[in-house]
């Protein structure tokens, strides 16, 4: 890792242990172009890199036709209506209205370690473990400046940045549009992968060739949404997990945002991530500060692997803050799709005196218990506890759980008000709306506008009483509707356009104050399954709800994409009941605890009216759980086949980092009559070590790594469809 300034060219070179990243100033203007990123290249050359400015285009010298050098530089960060006719960084409008800006090299500063930004999540280091670059450039004209920064981490092989504007002008100006990143780069026959999906189907990975003009994703739904995620990659050998360049960008933020690249005349490609310009626009009065969230940059050389391995370890050292980070988390039951909202106090002791003799750690009682709430279409706001279900209220349902052995965590859905609720009788202008137009309702209930100070400090009060008045140590934080009718009555007609953005600011310091005065609870994100499963909310809680489609099969593809990104310890996956609630499959308990393994872990299902033989192997499954868990926190992980591709087989390995146990995850998912042999070919094994094979449980021989990894492991041939197999490596010494 190191960041240098190389005076005599005037260039920027950022470097991780197998990356550069090269930026240089150029003409008298300062223009800040950038050069290079890629695999590590050094700084030798760097006057080399800029003499790809044909002084033909330059400028300077050629101010006859400056649109020829404007409009194919490869900018840092592109300005608006200056002769750069691609897609753009900023946009703003001045005090005059005008909508010119050109943002040039004013200074920058080098330094070890990295700064917070102020109200929003980001990777943070110390010290020892990165360094940061930030260039400040500036539009004298419009008084607008940017300061760009760049952050790098001890053996990681990935770039954090963010931009910072400042008004120095004396007079207010707006900005409408404030891109986090923007990339230029040639086109070396890249494709666009993309994650999209919708509720029970998140983040499915698509590919597809990228044209001319602009392809992109986004959301301006108020999260990043079920929909579309905030991340894409440029790859070289399609889903290729270790071939091909790749290019892999995440953006550490919940809200709307837009990604994607713009190829132009001359088949050279930006790239672009930040927060959608719909529906945004920032007033930024003299002197204020406006803070564009952060970008994770991520290139890898080999493939996909390499591009997940680097997300995986940047997330788990330098995002996630949570103390239960490294530690196992309780195994849970929850009783969603136990009981939905048919339940009481009574219902969830039966349940929770079942799941402690099977071994089960915490249950969770979620949507339900509070106010009227006997459906979905009341009572959010009313954060009380309904006695006629929870009869002598929370602390006498807590203290039994408890008392029977098992922690004891809740739901609530803190940011909604349903419009039958006390609170909205109380409050109807609480909801975000749009003055004189009735606001949209989904799943029955609006938004509250917790940008509002009062209505902030509403439910963060009701939370904390909650979570005060018993021994609550888990907290499920559930967000199941989008933004629409954008209008709060706190902000003046130049300001509405903030609200989106000030929203994920107000969600991002209720959580940030909640676990600051209950450092220890363990807080999951979940919004109507993982509609907000972003780089965000991973700096507040440690896991987030995967998908509301708890079917093992499906699971696959959800996990796969998840994982394409985020480390399995922040995955939160269920073993629920059958036929499946949201497909009304049937699967094996069994591939239900082996798919369920390599997130959170935990149960959905009612515990007393499972069959018996179901209940009998929980024990077991939560062995494995015990048995795997650590590996599967800390462990590297390997995609080696996968069912969306093949359609028949789904098969992933987790690996100690030193390489001496590994566990593969094999799905059969269909059956096949008079079977070939299917052949799984594992990774990052030892060569020179022999490692013991266990097939759920049962010895299967020794080989040596390299064996292993040359000649694969035949699996068995399972009988029937959606049948799994745990295979455990462990070196024999
Ligand atoms: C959506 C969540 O994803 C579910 O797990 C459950 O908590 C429901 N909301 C409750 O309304």
């Amino acid at each position: 890792m190191d960041i240098r300034y190389i005076e005599k060219d005037r260039i920027f070179v950022i470097e991780t242990d197998n990356t550069s990243y090269v930026m240089g100033i150029v003409d008298e203007e300062g223009f800040l172009g950038h050069f290079y990123y890629g695999d590590k290249i050094g700084s030798e050359d760097s006057s080399y890199l800029l003499s790809i400015i044909d002084p033909q285009y330059t400028p300077s010298s050629n101010n006859r036709d400056r649109s020829s050098f404007l409009d194919r530089f490869p900018f840092e960060y592109p300005g608006s209506n200056v002769g750069d006719y691609r897609n753009t960084g900023v946009e703003i409008t001045d005090a005059n209205g005008n909508g010119s800006i050109s943002l040039c090299y004013e200074s920058h500063n080098i330094y070890k370690g990295k700064k917070e930004l102020e109200g929003l999540p980001a990777t943070f280091g110390n010290e020892n473990d990165s360094m940061t670059l930030e260039i400040s450039l500036v539009d004298k004209v419009v008084g607008l400046r940017a300061v760009l920064s760049y952050s790098v981490f001890e053996g990681i092989d990935a770039i954090a940045r963010s931009v910072r504007f400042e008004n120095i002008s004396s007079e207010a100006l707006f900005l409408n549009k404030a891109m986090s990143m923007m990339l230029d780069m040639e086109d070396e026959a890249y494709q666009l992968l993309t994650l999209h999906g919708s509720w029970a189907r998140e983040r499915m990975m698509e590919i597809r060739n990228i044209g001319y003009g602009d392809t992109f994703v986004e959301s301006f739904r108020g999260e990043s949404s079920h929909q579309f995620h905030p991340f894409m990659a440029l790859v070289q050998d399609g889903d290729s997990q270790d071939n091909g360049k790749v290019y892999g960008f995440s953006f550490v933020y919940s809200g709307n945002f837009q990604a994607g690249v713009c190829k132009s005349q001359f088949d050279s490609l930006r790239l672009y991530m930040g927060i959608c310009e719909k529906n945004f626009c920032w007033k930024l009065d003299s002197g204020d500060v406006f803070t564009a969230p952060e970008v994770i940059m991520n290139y890898s050389s080999a493939g996909l692997g390499k591009m997940t391995h680097t997300f995986h370890d940047l997330f788990r050292n330098h995002l996630i803050r949570s103390p239960y980070k490294d530690k196992e988390r309780p195994v849970l039951i929850n009783n969603w799709e136990a009981t939905y909202f048919d339940f009481d106090s009574e219902k969830l002791i039966a349940i929770a005196r079942q799941a402690q003799k099977s071994g089960i750690e915490m249950l969770v009682m979620d949507d339900g218990w509070f106010g009227e709430r006997n459906d979905d279409n009341t009572s959010l706001g009313d954060w009380y506890v309904n006695e006629n279900k929870i009869k002598g209220g929370l602390k006498k349902l807590v203290d039994e759980v408890n008392a029977i052995g098992l922690k004891f965590g809740i739901w609530m859905e803190p940011e909604m008000i349903s419009p039958a609720s006390k609170l909205y009788k109380a409050h109807p202008d609480w909801a975000i709306s749009v003055p004189g137009r009735e606001a949209c309702r989904s799943r029955n209930q609006f938004v509250l506008d917790i940008t509002r100070e009062e209505v902030f400090e509403y439910v963060y009060g009701r939370i904390k009483d909650i979570l005060s008045s018993a021994n609550i140590e888990y907290l499920k934080w559930d967000m199941n509707r989008q933004l629409s009718d954008l209008g709060s009555a706190a902000l003046g007609k130049d300001r509405q356009g903030e609200l989106s953005h000030r929203y994920m600011l107000a969600v991002y310091a209720l959580q940030d104050r909640l676990i600051k005065d209950f450092p220890n609870l363990l807080l999951e994100n979940c919004s109507g399954g993982g509609a907000r499963y972003d780089a965000g909310m991973l700096y507040y809680s440690p896991q987030i709800w995967c998908s509301d489609d708890t079917d093992a099969i499906e699971r696959l593809k959800i996990q796969e994409g998840t994982s394409l990104v985020f480390p399995l310890s922040t995955m939160g996956a269920h073993v629920s009941d059958c036929p499946n609630h949201t497909v009304g499959r049937i699967t094996p308990f069994k591939t239900r605890g082996d798919v369920a393994l390599s997130g959170t872990f935990g149960y959905e299902l009612d515990i007393t009216k499972i069959p018996a033989e179901d209940r009998a192997a929980i024990p077991g499954q939560i062995a494995n759980y015990h048995k795997y868990n650590e590996l599967v926190r800390k462990g590297d992980y390997y995609r080696l086949a996968s069912y969306r591709q093949n359609h028949e087989y789904d098969a992933w390995m987790i690996t100690q980092k030193d390489g001496r146990k590994a566990l593969i995850t094999y799905v059969q998912v269909v059956a096949f009559p008079n079977g070939k042999r299917r052949i799984i070919k594992p990774k990052a094994l030892d060569d020179s070590r022999i490692y013991e094979i266990w097939q759920d449980d049962n010895y299967a021989g020794a080989a040596k790594g390299t064996t292993l990894k040359n000649a694969g492991i035949a699996v068995p041939i399972l009988n029937g469809d959606y049948r799994s197999m745990l295979i455990y490596l462990v070196a024999k010494e």
